[in-house]
């Protein structure tokens, strides 16, 4: 009989069927995920496609859209009712006839807004957990006693192929009601996870269902809502961690729930409130229902991780920091009283180890050190840097004490990046005067729209990325010798230097007040870039190797930073800048991932099992790199590029 070749993408996966065969049994076949919620009855038109015309030598393949036959009555039908693209197919209705490239449509990564270098958008193919599925059942007759609930399976079964499926037990006082309204034809939502279970149903037909991606930081917490028949992040929404306000950092929250017999029902409570909030938001901006909220993926650091879930993370507060549960968890969302549909369900990402989280989990996923050759590097700052280094082969990950520097607390006059604060630093190396931009005056110091500006936003203070720059500059012009210390003799010079104390200090900004560099402030970036490099040299001894090929910033801190400025601190090791690139926020797409495609759930899982945890603090020679890596750049490490 007849064949035909036909290849889908962007998934390449290929093969040959009968004359005839629908489109979507093709894609069924070879494993590719093509959504639908009718299954094949022509009503949903989430099964659409589009053929690519021309000739794809390297495939062999001459595929045209007339190797489809003609669009049939229920297409046509459809097109009239709710609109078909005329490139556009149901797959479920198109029977191939001749040799075929299908595109399958796929999210494109849109949500990359903090990333200033764009990493290259990868599109995530769909194949998620959650199936929306619309079944029609058989009326009920006395000859068969079988319960509407039993016959719903069966119905399952034989529409969808759904073998062995359950119902949610709390769901079961509902079916008989959806059946009779729906007359006999209701919408379930099937978790296919292990075993397929139908989580929620509606009566009729119905084809809304979303899904959120959240990213639990200590600092800010993101959620994403997704259309999850599109793959779509149609919303998303940030907020400050409430739970700041018992500690600023993780540890002090550890202190305060060790202190208070209430303290670990309040951090949750005040994580749950915030998300609750995010989720409010985000279906209220595309007028969504809560209940249509089927999923939920959660990235977290092991401290968030668990005062999320309700558990007691005060044996991460100390060696051995031994995690609760490290494993990825799959439950329902009413087991934490998660505001979503109550029988949507959750999924956590596993966590590294006790100080490597599920976000650098996620980071991983999304960034793929394991699925290349080269050397990568990873590195999320935060109050601690989470690091992972390797390739293909093998691959490393430890956490680094870093502290909360970075982000400009500890700094005489750091703050949050927010208006007002100092973001880029140029000195002068002959008069030693400097320039600076600041966040939300478009302009350098010296241009006159500053002047302009400076009244409405004034100069607050400094943030992350501008203590790094202004201390690398004022090491580039020789304010600071290579050990970190503020010369004084230049005080004869320029008056910018001036005495505090026994010390000096570097004047940033004179206005109304004063906003120095103290000497303290360039101890305190010293003691944190220490503990970062530190971290990725243990890792780069452990792997056998001495340069990187890659470096990737994650977070927040990465998008600001500049690549060069943390080489000239010596932050990261010597790399070609050009291979040196924020990615925003990797943890949150790694959760978008795992949302939207389950098999990226197979992959962190076995990904996670096979990293290979360094606790940075039983290395002997962490000391060693600590203390060379205090000099800047460093006193033992060249940075060749640096001068290239
Ligand atoms: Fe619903 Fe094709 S599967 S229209």
């Amino acid at each position: 009989k007849a064949d035909a070749l036909v290849l889908f993408m962007p998934s390449g996966r290929r093969g040959r069927f009968p004359i005839g065969t629908p489109v979507l049994d093709a894609a069924r076949q070879l494993g590719v995920y093509v959504e639908s919620v009718c299954g094949g009855r022509g009503i949903c038109g989430r099964c659409q496609v589009s053929v690519a015309e021309g000739v794809f030598a390297k495939h062999q393949i001459t595929s045209s859209a007339d190797h489809l036959t003609a669009r049939s009555q229920t297409e046509e039908r459809y097109a009239r009712l709710r609109g078909l693209a005329a490139d556009r197919r149901l797959s479920c209705s198109a029977l191939i006839t001749g040799d075929l490239v299908i595109d399958v449509p796929v999210e494109a990564q849109t949500n990359r807004a903090l990333v200033r270098k764009r990493a290259e958008a990868r599109p995530i193919e769909r194949d998620p957990a959650m199936r929306l599925c619309y079944v029609e059942v058989d009326e009920p007759d006395m000859e068969q006693p079988l319960g509407d609930a039993d016959r719903l399976v069966r119905a399952l079964e034989a529409q969808w192929g759904f073998a062995g499926a359950s119902i949610d037990f709390p769901l079961l006082a509902r079916v008989q009601d959806c059946l009779r309204r729906g007359g006999w034809k209701v919408t379930v939502a099937v978790h296919t996870h292990t075993r397929p279970t139908v989580v929620a149903i509606w009566p009729g037909f119905r084809d809304t269902m979303y899904g959120i991606a959240v990213d639990i930081g200590s600092t800010t917490i993101a959620c994403h809502l997704c259309d999850m028949l599109t793959g779509r992040t149609v919303a998303s929404a940030g907020t400050a961690n409430p739970q700041i306000r018992f500690g600023e950092d993780l540890m002090s929250r550890v202190s305060y729930l060790m202190m208070n017999p209430d303290g670990l029902p309040a951090l949750t409570a005040a994580v749950r409130g915030a998300i609750e909030g995010l989720i409010d938001k985000v279906t209220g901006d595309v007028g969504a229902d809560r209940a249509d909220v089927l999923e939920a993926v959660f990235v977290g650091n092991p401290i968030m991780h668990h005062l999320f879930l309700g558990i007691d993370p005060r044996e991460l507060g100390g060696a051995p920091f031994a995690l609760a549960v490290s494993g990825a968890l799959t439950f329902p969302a009413r087991d934490i009283g998660l505001g979503i549909n109550p029988g949507g369900r959750v999924y956590t990402l596993p966590c590294i180890a006790g100080h490597v989280g599920a976000d650098a989990a996620g980071a991983t996923l999304a960034e793929g050190p394991h699925r290349g050759e080269e050397i990568t590097l990873l590195v999320d700052v935060g109050t601690n840097a989470e690091i992972v280094l390797g390739n293909r082969d093998r691959i490393l990950a430890a956490s680094s004490p870093t502290g909360p520097a970075f982000e400009g607390a500890e700094i005489s006059c750091g703050q949050r990046a927010a208006p007002g604060a100092i973001e880029r630093v140029r000195i002068d190396p002959q008069t030693l005067e400097p320039r600076i931009r600041v966040i939300g005056i478009d302009a350098w110091s010296d241009e006159a729209e500053f002047a302009e500006r400076i009244d409405q936003v004034g100069v607050t203070g400094i943030c992350g990325s501008g203590i790094i720059e202004a201390i690398a500059e004022m090491y580039l012009s020789g304010i600071i010798t290579s050990e970190g210390v503020i010369d004084g003799a230049l005080a004869a010079r320029s008056e910018r230097i001036v005495a505090t104390g026994r010390t000096f200090a570097y004047v940033l900004w004179r206005g109304t007040h004063e906003l120095k560099v103290t000497q303290n402030d360039v101890r305190a970036i010293q003691l944190a870039k220490a503990a970062l490099y530190a971290g990725v040299k243990l890792l780069m001894d452990k792997l056998g190797i001495a340069a990187v090929d890659r470096i990737k910033l994650a977070g927040a801190f990465g998008s600001f930073i500049d690549p060069k400025y943390a080489m000239v601190l010596g932050l990261i090791p010597d790399c070609d800048l050009a291979r040196v690139v924020a990615v925003g926020n990797a943890a949150g797409t790694g959760a978008r991932m795992c949302l939207i495609n389950k098999g990226y759930r197979a992959e962190v899982e076995k990904l996670v099992a096979r990293i290979e945890k360094i606790e940075t603090a039983l290395e002997p020679r962490f000391q060693e790199h600590f203390v060379n890596a205090m000099a800047l750049p460093n006193k033992v490490d060249a940075f060749p590029r640096l001068s290239e």
